[in-house]
């Protein structure tokens, strides 16, 4: 089996910061934090909005981590400006919406596929891993290859929605990530996952990393981010058993 990573999204931080646009918590340290309890990357997400990271978050943890940053975008001329600039090891290109509450589906791939292409290409200039976000659907799979992008992040949402109702939406990321397999992609997936749901999405031998965010900061507020990281790292490590 492909050994698995974690990485670990830090939104959620920045977002109880802006809730009162002061200087905490500081997502960085956040960061530090999960990095001491197992994650194996850290995620954010610069939004047009700037809703929850702000440019000086990025470039704090483009710089700070000890482990590696994957960064998440849309694919605005300004937001891959920045991208490149700040050089993170990975690039995730996700579609972005300023009216919605979080990434709603996957990227599209058949629209203003140049306009993509492009970015992908600026990207990976700039030395950046590229990986773009789509629905677990065979269309969007093969439509990732023909981008010549090295890997997906194949999207769970629907399965956090549906898996205590039956087992079609993780038949389906299984199958989706044999077919990207397959066509030589490296498969990550999230959105949505949480202590109760991310044990069958994380026993998929085909995937090797996961992005998880909201469950982590969540429980954090409980048990503060180490506790909230280290189960996570424990079901992860015990799924993929
Ligand atoms: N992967 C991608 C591409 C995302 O946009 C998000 C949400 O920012 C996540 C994973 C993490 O989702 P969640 O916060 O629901 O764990």
């Amino acid at each position: 089996m492909r050994p698995l990573r974690f990485y670990v999204n830090v939104d959620h931080v920045a977002t109880i910061r802006e809730a009162r646009r002061t200087d905490e918590p500081d997502p960085l340290l956040a960061a530090r934090e999960a990095e001491d309890h197992g994650a194996d990357g850290i995620t954010i997400h610069l939004r047009e909005d700037r809703r929850h990271i702000h440019d000086h978050d990025a470039v704090a943890i483009a710089a700070g981590v000890r482990t590696v940053c994957n960064l998440e975008l849309g694919i605005s001329e300004e937001i891959v400006a920045i991208a490149c600039q700040l050089k993170p090891f990975q690039v995730t290109l996700v579609p972005e919406r300023r009216e919605e509450i979080t990434t709603e589906g996957g990227l599209d791939l058949f629209h203003d596929t140049p306009r993509l292409a492009r970015a992908i290409e600026r990207l990976r200039a700039a030395g950046c891993r590229v990986s773009v976000f789509i629905d677990p659907d065979t269309a969007s799979i093969a439509g990732a290859a023909d981008l010549g992008v090295p890997a997906i992040e194949l999207h769970t949402g629907r399965y956090s929605l549906s898996w205590q109702a039956g087992t079609e939406a993780l038949a389906q990321l299984r199958e989706a990530a044999r077919q990207a397999v397959h066509l030589g992609l490296a498969v990550h997936a999230g959105h949505g996952l949480t202590y109760r749901n991310v044990q069958p999405v994380a026993g998929i031998p085909e995937i090797e990393e996961l992005n998880i965010g909201h469950s982590i900061i969540s429980r954090a507020v409980f048990t503060g981010i180490g506790p909230a990281v280290g189960e996570m790292k424990r079901l992860l490590t015990e799924a993929r058993r």
